[in-house]
């Protein structure tokens, strides 16, 4: 397939071309792979979870997904992915919990970049590790995207989702959405049957909560940023704002303040809440969230998320500020 979209392709908006584009894909695919095996890292983020979907569809059982749980995902992903893939779909799932090496290697680490380094580096490390204990790969999923592809050539970014493979591995590349822009994605996986909760999801770093656990990350701090996502997302779903708000999440400062409770003085972190809007991630503005939500979210962080005795809203545009705090 080329990497130019053709000027005939009509932008996939309903089920019936979604359904079109996926027999088309079903087709070629079989037609590269033919009885060969590809592999996938799967993240449970919309584009991997698409594309597992097609070849699932397409090569059953000869695709062999690898889900690496680094322990920076948020709650409940990676339960989602292994009840969705495998028991759902019955794939061919490899989970990876690679917790512990993840945390291990980014113990006492406080630069971000030198964060993003490590966790990107042992990703490759686990997966190329995964990869090697299988015979018959000669393919590699990815969940490449049009928009990808067109920064790749201004040079903006690497397109490659998993950069960096050793050579030997020599895999070619099966890329079922490279052609299509993140909405037309959406709509194909639900014509996939994927969930809404996947194919809607909010953008999220490939660092995961590791860049919203600010400074040298800790298993209690990086639990309370975990915790506190999870009622921002619940609650945020509840009110109607998924979809509506473009990315919130929270973020856990690496330093204390004083507090009280029953009656004790408490010395412990804060929550900072961030909602923010975009259409590009470039430009970005704060919209009004209502106070009595706020208050909600604040109430329950603060009753059920160990060790924070504090809750923020920030409420600064980028620029000046990034979207992450790292
Ligand atoms: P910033 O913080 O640069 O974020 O305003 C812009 C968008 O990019 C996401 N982001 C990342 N995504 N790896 C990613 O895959 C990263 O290291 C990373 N850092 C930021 C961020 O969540 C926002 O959507």
């Amino acid at each position: 397939m080329s990497d130019v979209r053709p000027e005939s392709m009509a932008r996939i908006t309903t089920k019936e071309l979604a359904d079109e584009f996926i027999a088309e894909q079903v087709k070629e695919i079989r037609e590269q792979v033919g009885d060969k095996k590809v592999l996938l890292a799967l993240s449970g983020g919309v584009d991997s979870s698409v594309v597992a979907a097609l070849l699932i569809k397409a090569i059953g059982k000869q695709l062999v997904c690898v889900h690496v749980n680094h322990g920076l995902l948020r709650k409940g992903e990676p339960e989602q992915v292994i009840k969705v893939f495998k028991d759902e779909m019955d794939a061919n799932l490899i989970y990876v919990d690679a917790v512990d090496r993840f945390l291990d290697k980014l113990a006492g680490v406080s630069d971000p970049e030198t964060k993003r380094k490590i966790i990107g580096k042992e990703f490759i490390d686990v997966f190329v590790e995964e990869a090697r204990k299988l015979d018959g790969v000669e393919f590699l999923g990815q969940g490449t995207i049009y928009p990808d592809i067109l920064e790749s050539k201004d040079g903006i970014k690497a397109h490659h989702n998993v950069g960096g493979l050793p050579e030997d591995l020599n895999f070619e590349l099966v890329e079922p959405v490279k052609l299509l822009y993140k909405d037309e994605v959406r709509v194909v996986g639900k014509a996939l049957g994927l969930p809404e909760s996947m194919v809607e999801r909010q953008p999220f770093p490939g660092p995961g909560l590791g860049v919203r656990c600010v400074g040298a990350i800790t298993r209690d701090r990086l639990e309370a940023v975990r915790e506190s996502d999870a009622i921002l997302r619940e609650e945020f779903a509840k009110a109607g704002l998924q979809g509506k708000v473009w990315q919130y999440f929270t973020i856990v400062p690496d330093f204390k303040s004083t507090g009280i409770k029953d009656g004790k003085r408490t010395f412990d972190w804060p929550v900072v809440i961030r909602a923010i809007n975009t259409t590009d991630a470039i430009k970005v503005t704060i919209e009004e969230i209502p106070y009595e939500l706020l208050y909600k979210i604040r109430d329950r962080i603060l009753d059920e998320v160990k060790g924070v005795n504090r809750v923020l809203y920030d409420l600064t545009p980028k620029p000046v500020a990034t979207i992450e705090w790292e």
